[in-house]
C-alpha cells in the first residue's frame, strides 16, 4: 500500500517553530537559523530560581556554564577534581533537551594557581605543563564525552594588537600551547566541536592573528569548528562594520562563527581621568589580606563621598530605571547585531547571552558597583521590547 506522507509532513511542519499556537520564545524565532543560548549561574543550575527555569524552557535551546566548568572550579589542586556543580549543569541541559557548550579548558584567568608551579613555587617546565594540560583536558572533556556539543578549548589568548597574551601558558610553552590544547581536546572526544573564544574579536589586529591561528590549526590537520566572538559590547563600541568584517574573515578562513557571551551595556564606559586617580591615591590603602582597612579622616571621608557622587552621576546614571530613549536605542542596537547574525546564518551557528536577566549580569559589578541593563530580560524577568517584537512577528 502506498501511503501519502505529505499531509503528515505538513502537520509536522505546522507544529514546529512559529507555526504552533503554543506560547512562543526566542528559540522559535531563530529556529532554522542558529541556536539561542544563555549562561547559567549556580542558583539557576540548582533550580533555586523557578522563574528562571520557565524562561529558559520557553526561550532557549542552548546553555553554557558561567563559572562552574572553569579550571579553578573543577580542578582546584593537583589530583583533586570537584565536578559536583558541573555535573548538575550538564544534567540540567540533558533534562531540558538543551545543547551544551563546555566553557572553558585553557584560560589564563580563573585558573587554579598551582597549575603553573612546582612544590617550591617555581614555574614548571614546558614538558610538565604539557602533561598537566593533557591530564586536565582528558579528564574534563572525557567526563562529559557525548553530552557536550563543543568546547571553548582556548579562551582569550590573543591581544587586540594581534600579539599573544603574556600568560603563563604562553611564557612556558610559546604559541604551541594552543595547538596542543586542540589536539588533546580532540583526542579526548573526537566527536566534540572545538572552538577558539575571545573578546574584542572585531579588532583588526586580533582578527588577523585569529585568522592565522585558524589556518595554522587546519594546516596541521587539527580540528577547529568555530570561533566564539564573546561580544561584551557597549552603546558606542564596536563599530558594526568592523564586527561584520571579522565575521566575514573567520568564515573565509573556514570556520563557523558564534556570538558566545553577548551583553550590551547601557552604561557609559568607565574611564578614570588623571585627577581622579590622583585623588584616589591620597586615601589610605587596605593593608594585607585580613588586616583592617585604615581609618579615614573626616576630611578624607567627605572627599571620598564627593568623588563617588561625581563618579555615579557620570558612570551610573540609571539606578532608577532606563529612560525610554536609552531603552529604545539599546533595543535598536541589539537588533542591528541580530540582523547581522541572520545575514550570516549559513555560518553563524549560535547566539548566547551572558546571563539571563539584568539582575544577574556580571556587568553590575565589573570595575564598580552599578545598575546595568545588558541582557534580554529585565530584573522582573520581563522580556525586553526587541524580544516581544521578534516574537510578535513570529507567525
Ligand atoms: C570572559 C569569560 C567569561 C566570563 C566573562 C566575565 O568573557 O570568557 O567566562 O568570565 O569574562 O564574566
Amino acid at each position: 500500500m502506498k501511503i501519502n506522507i505529505l499531509p503528515f509532513v505538513a502537520v509536522m511542519m505546522s507544529l514546529t517553530a512559529c507555526g504552533t499556537d503554543d506560547p512562543k520564545g526566542l528559540k522559535d524565532v531563530f529556529d532554522g537559523q542558529f541556536l539561542i543560548g544563555t549562561a547559567l549561574n549556580e542558583q539557576q543550575i540548582l533550580h533555586q530560581d523557578p522563574k528562571a527555569d520557565s524562561l529558559i524552557a520557553l526561550h532557549f535551546n542552548a546553555i553554557v556554564a558561567e563559572n562552574c566548568m572553569k579550571h579553578e572550579s573543577v580542578h582546584p589542586s593537583d589530583g583533586v577534581y570537584t565536578f559536583d556543580l558541573a555535573d548538575k549543569f550538564v544534567q540540567y541541559g540533558i533534562d531540558n533537551n538543551l545543547t551544551i557548550t563546555g566553557h572553558c579548558l585553557v584560560w589564563h584567568s580563573q585558573c587554579a594557581p598551582w597549575f603553573f608551579v612546582d612544590e617550591q613555587g617555581n614555574e614548571v617546565s614546558a614538558d610538565v605543563l604539557k602533561e598537566r594540560m593533557k591530564e586536565h583536558i582528558y579528564t574534563v572533556v572525557g567526563r562529559y564525552k557525548g553530552k557536550i556539543l563543543g568546547w571553548d578549548v582556548v579562551n582569550e589568548a590573543i591581544m587586540e594588537d594581534g600579539s599573544y597574551r603574556q600568560s603563563p601558558y604562553y611564557r612556558i610553552l610559546g604559541e604551541e600551547f594552543i595547538p596542543w590544547a586542540f589536539q588533546c581536546a580532540h583526542e579526548a572526544d573526537p566527536d566534540a566541536e572545538l572552538y577558539y573564544n575571545d573578546y574584542n574579536m572585531y579588532e583588526p589586529g586580533k582578527r588577523a592573528t585569529v585568522v592565522k591561528l585558524i589556518e595554522d590549526l587546519k594546516a596541521r590537520g587539527l580540528r577547529i569548528d568555530a570561533v566564539g566572538m564573546q561580544t561584551h559590547i557597549g552603546m558606542d563600541y564596536p563599530d558594526l562594520a568592523e564586527y561584520e568584517a571579522s565575521i566575514q574573515a573567520y568564515i573565509a578562513a573556514g570556520v563557523n562563527v558564534m556570538s558566545t557571551e553577548f551583553d550590551l551595556s547601557a552604561l557609559p564606559q568607565i574611564t578614570m581621568s588623571a585627577d581622579v586617580n590622583q585623588t584616589f591615591a591620597m586615601f589610605p590603602r587596605p593593608g594585607r589580606p585580613g588586616e583592617p582597612m585604615p581609618e579615614m579622616t573626616e576630611e578624607q571621608k567627605a572627599a571620598m563621598d564627593s568623588i563617588m557622587a561625581a563618579f555615579n552621576a557620570k558612570f551610573n546614571p540609571y539606578t532608577e530605571g532606563l529612560p525610554e530613549e536609552v531603552s529604545q536605542a539599546w533595543n535598536d542596537r541589539v537588533m542591528q547585531f541580530i540582523n547581522l547574525y541572520r545575514k550570516y546564518s549559513d555560518h553563524f551557528t549560535r547566539l548566547t547571552a551572558w546571563g539571563l536577566t539584568d539582575a544577574v549580569s556580571w556587568k553590575n559589578t565589573f570595575m564598580a558597583v552599578r545598575t546595568d541593563y545588558p541582557l534580554f530580560f529585565d530584573r522582573e524577568y520581563k522580556a525586553k521590547p526587541f524580544v516581544e517584537q521578534l516574537i510578535s512577528e513570529c507567525k
